[in-house]
């Protein structure tokens, strides 16, 4: 159970050294067709922390190891210049837009799009542009098309490479969907009234529809007030939903699909069935930010099946695993589209094993890292381009409470109980933080 110090202690408290290191140790052998960079980030609070500091809202710090030719050529690890970071370690400002007052902090996704390397954050601050070794250059409004509030989670239609987005703001009593096209600019906007101001941290896609969540997590005022450095609890009283948008339409079109009351950070993946229904994975947490306010800590996550039928609001919910999961990814070739393969880890515990789920069969083969070894998000890299789903590699970052030090772990999927393919040893712990991906090279 976490406590109100749960998220400064151990591998949660920041780490205070920028690092780069060449010619990283390796066991066993790195593939040669890997060529980029296993990127991640989470908060990492530049101030001294206190008791009852928020997981969510400390000062984002890059992370990445530049892998080629079977070699790990760097790591690196760098802060996020946001003005916190200015401040205390006397840096420059970053240049570029601001919103919402906001102080600039991007610490919960670190994607590559339009050949930007960009450190992403929900609920106000623009994406800050980072270079290939992870320095920051300025905050970015892609050409001026956006002004408000964007997302840690766009989806990439792996069809268009558009990404797909939902966004929110505490003064915004609706949830913004926009398209974000491959040159990097917003060339669709959609404000979906909710008449209230959700936490809405992740979205996802079918090749019909966009699905908007809306759960019981809210902005209160009154908690602002009283100076949490995150103001959204839980209300028993709201409902728990998924809006069904279609691609191409406007606010009117959508339709809701309630599903009893829980809270959700990540699908998994969802897809059209053939009779008009929809079917979404997702790792579900019971509530959050109710009895424990300053981070996800109420349960077990689970990972579940909803089946929404946006023809009568209807949705059949099923348990496919009871187990502690969170951080769901898949083969994002098959974004939006009927995928069979998912890859979790458990979010609870001292020992942080990862899952691989049959989705169809409802087989779960189980790696585990050994003792004191608990892996972050884990990342699919397919083997080619053309190669089938799940035939690739799953890279994530482990932590190891012996050394107190960082590995990269790379399995081969497609034998994913078996002995790690290379691990790459790291010169210091990389804190558990939030999502990550991989960035191909050029
Ligand atoms: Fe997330």
């Amino acid at each position: 159970m976490a406590t109100t110090d749960t998220y400064i202690q151990g591998n949660y408290a920041p780490v205070r050294d920028e690092i780069t290191a060449v010619d990283l140790p390796v066991t066993g052998t790195i593939p040669a067709a890997l060529d980029g960079r296993l990127m991640r980030i989470g908060p990492n609070p530049v101030e001294d922390a206190a008791a009852g500091d928020h997981w969510f809202t400390g000062t984002g710090m890059a992370h990445g190891v530049r892998i080629r030719d079977g070699r790990a050529d760097w790591y690196r690890n760098r802060y996020v210049v946001s003005d916190r970071v200015s401040e205390a370690l006397g840096r420059p400002i970053t240049p570029g837009p601001r919103f919402h007052d906001g102080e600039g902090t991007a610490n919960t996704n670190i994607i590559e799009h339009a050949g930007m390397t960009l450190a992403i954050v929900e609920a106000g601050s623009p994406p800050v542009l980072l270079t290939d070794e992870l320095e920051t250059v300025e905050r970015i409004d892609f050409g001026g098309t956006l002004d408000g509030s964007f997302s840690a989670h766009p989806k990439r239609d792996p069809l268009t490479g558009e990404l797909h987005v939902a966004t929110y703001h505490w003064t915004w009593d609706f949830i913004r969907y926009l398209v974000v096209d491959t040159a990097g600019s917003v060339r669709h906007s959609v404000d979906v009234p909710v008449g209230h101001s959700p936490m809405v941290h992740d979205v996802a896609i079918t090749e019909s529809s966009i699905l908007l969540l809306d759960f019981p997590c809210h902005f209160d005022l009154d908690v602002a007030m009283t100076g949490a450095q995150l103001p959204y609890v839980w209300k028993d009283d709201q409902p728990s939903r998924v809006g069904v948008l279609p691609r191409h339409g406007s606010a009117d079109d959508v339709t809701w699909c309630e599903v009893d009351p829980c809270y959700v950070f990540h699908p998994l993946n969802a897809f059209d069935l053939a009779d008009g229904r929809i079917q979404l994975d997702v790792a579900r947490h019971d509530s959050v930010f109710k009895t424990v306010r300053n981070g996800p800590a109420e349960g077990n996550p689970t990972l579940d099946r909803w089946i929404l039928d946006p023809a009568t609001g209807h949705t059949t919910e099923t348990r496919l695993d009871d187990r502690s999961h969170e951080f769901p990814r898949h083969d994002e070739r098959l974004e939006g589209r009927e995928s069979r393969i998912g890859y979790t880890v458990g979010f609870t515990g001292a020992e942080g094993p990862a899952y691989k789920h049959d989705l169809v069969s409802g087989d779960v083969e189980v790696h585990s890292f050994g003792e004191g070894r608990v892996s972050q998000e884990m990342v699919f890299v397919p083997r080619s381009v053309d190669s089938a789903e799940d035939d690739g590699w799953c890279m994530s970052y482990v932590h190891d409470a012996t050394t107190d030090k960082a590995d990269v772990v790379i399995l081969d999927a497609q034998d994913f109980t078996g002995e790690p393919i290379a691990t790459i040893h790291l010169p210091q712990r990389v804190p558990f933080g939030f999502h990550g991906n991989w960035a191909p090279a050029e």
